[in-house]
């Protein structure tokens, strides 16, 4: 525990009421599962710490500020957030190739809610331009939100087979294209479990096989669209190399918010082509899903955009992936079949025995072509060499 974090539970030792004992017990529990919480892509470094102290004295946790409202077009009816908001998309915008004064976006409530806007707003988009409704293509390795949303929007949904490594398969998406109707595809730039990255350039060359099919192509990045743009593999999310309209990132996952958050990302033009809803009292259009919506998670993550430098966030990502490969060849050296994909920091192995699995809180899936029943450790931030070499380590003793 560093300082700042033990001065918290000092503090909340000398109060007496019992609530406070019962979340300070409650909270040392989750305290002691922090550093093994290997399972998902949740980063446990939180750069939060002085947030909370300049927060506590700021007054504003004593006021409710309500980002209702659409942060590139401010209205100063509730107290909000909704400049810090507009600041976060600026700052992220061009990461993914969105030009400044041609991005529009929002900070979501999570990776789901941005696909939720994605699917919503490309639908929308499509029926603008075209009269038809779109049928949605997803890979069955995707994150499950999008066979969720689809039902949830009431889309035509072809869920199209992944292979080996968890990436939609080309030949596959031609046999299910259909031609007479639009599409609206998510790419999954890093499914949930593999790591799987979507070929978007194979997709491509077949939609580009059919001029007649207008396409909407929305980016489901919630974890890899974090650290990808700081790497060699900054292609992929960059809409200037691949040319998608939307994008969804996760705000809790690489970035390190507290509570669970996103970005969603997209264009002028495909703003400006959705449904109108003109609200007399909000004084403005309102095109995102939400009415109410957080005005704490968009200082959140202003605050750790304006504390981490370009070269900070190098340096996790590229630390997460080289770890990975460590962790991967730890694995390959004791002999235990363990998988790892190309832009990932997801290393997937086979299932190691209950009790190991439940220590590291691993999320459990099964592949009959890999042999059965599997697991995977998501190398975060939080995640270091000293950790990964105990559970190695407890695998290796395992095999006795
Ligand atoms: C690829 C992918 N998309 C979407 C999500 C959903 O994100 P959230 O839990 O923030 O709704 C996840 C969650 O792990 C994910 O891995």
């Amino acid at each position: 525990m560093t300082n700042s974090e033990n001065n918290n539970v000092l503090n909340n030792a000398e109060n007496e009421d019992p609530c406070v004992a019962r979340l300070d017990e409650y909270a040392g529990t989750l305290f002691a599962k922090k550093n093994r919480a290997f399972g998902y892509p949740i980063n446990h470094k939180s750069r939060l710490v002085q947030f909370y102290k300049w927060l506590s004295g700021s007054g504003l946790n004593l006021a409710m500020a309500n980002n209702a409202g659409d942060p590139f077009n401010i209205h100063d009816g509730l107290l909000n957030t909704l400049v810090f908001e507009r600041e976060v998309i600026e700052m992220m915008g061009p990461l993914y190739g969105f030009d400044l004064g041609d991005t529009w976006g929002i900070v979501t409530f999570s990776g789901t809610d941005g696909n939720n806007h994605g699917i919503y707003f490309g639908t929308n988009y499509i029926v603008k331009k075209t009269k038809q409704r779109p049928v949605l293509y997803v890979s069955d390795a995707a994150h499950y939100s999008s066979m969720r949303l689809a039902n949830l929007q009431n889309l035509e949904l072809k869920l199209i087979p992944s292979d080996i490594h968890g990436c939609m398969i080309p030949e596959e998406f031609e046999k299910a294209l259909v031609p007479d109707k639009p599409a609206l595809v998510v790419f999954a730039m890093g499914t949930t479990f593999k790591g799987g990255v979507d070929d978007q350039a194979a997709i491509n060359a077949i939609l580009a096989k059919h001029p007649e099919i207008p396409v909407y192509r929305h980016v489901d990045a919630a974890l890899f669209g974090g650290y990808l743009p700081y790497t060699r593999f900054k292609d992929v999310v960059y809409r200037k190399v691949q040319p998608f309209d939307s994008i969804a990132i996760s705000g809790h996952k690489f970035f390190g918010i507290d509570e669970p958050a996103g970005v969603f990302l997209t264009s002028m033009e495909v703003k400006n082509n959705q449904i109108p809803f003109e609200i007399s009292y909000l004084n403005a259009s309102m095109p995102m899903i939400n009415c109410s919506r957080s005005a704490m998670s968009p200082l959140k993550l202003w605050w750790i955009l304006k504390h981490t430098t370009k070269e900070d966030f190098t340096e996790q990502s590229e630390g997460m992936l080289e770890r990975a490969q460590w962790l991967k060849g730890a694995l390959d050296e004791i002999g235990w079949p363990a998988w790892l994909e190309p832009m990932s920091n997801t290393v997937y192995f086979k299932r190691p025995v209950e009790e190991i699995a439940d220590r590291y809180g691993l999320a459990p899936d099964h592949d009959d072509r890999l042999g059965g029943d599997l697991s995977h450790i998501v190398v975060m931030q939080h995640v270091t060499k000293d950790r990964l070499q105990v559970f190695v380590d407890a695998v290796k003793d395992s095999i006795g």
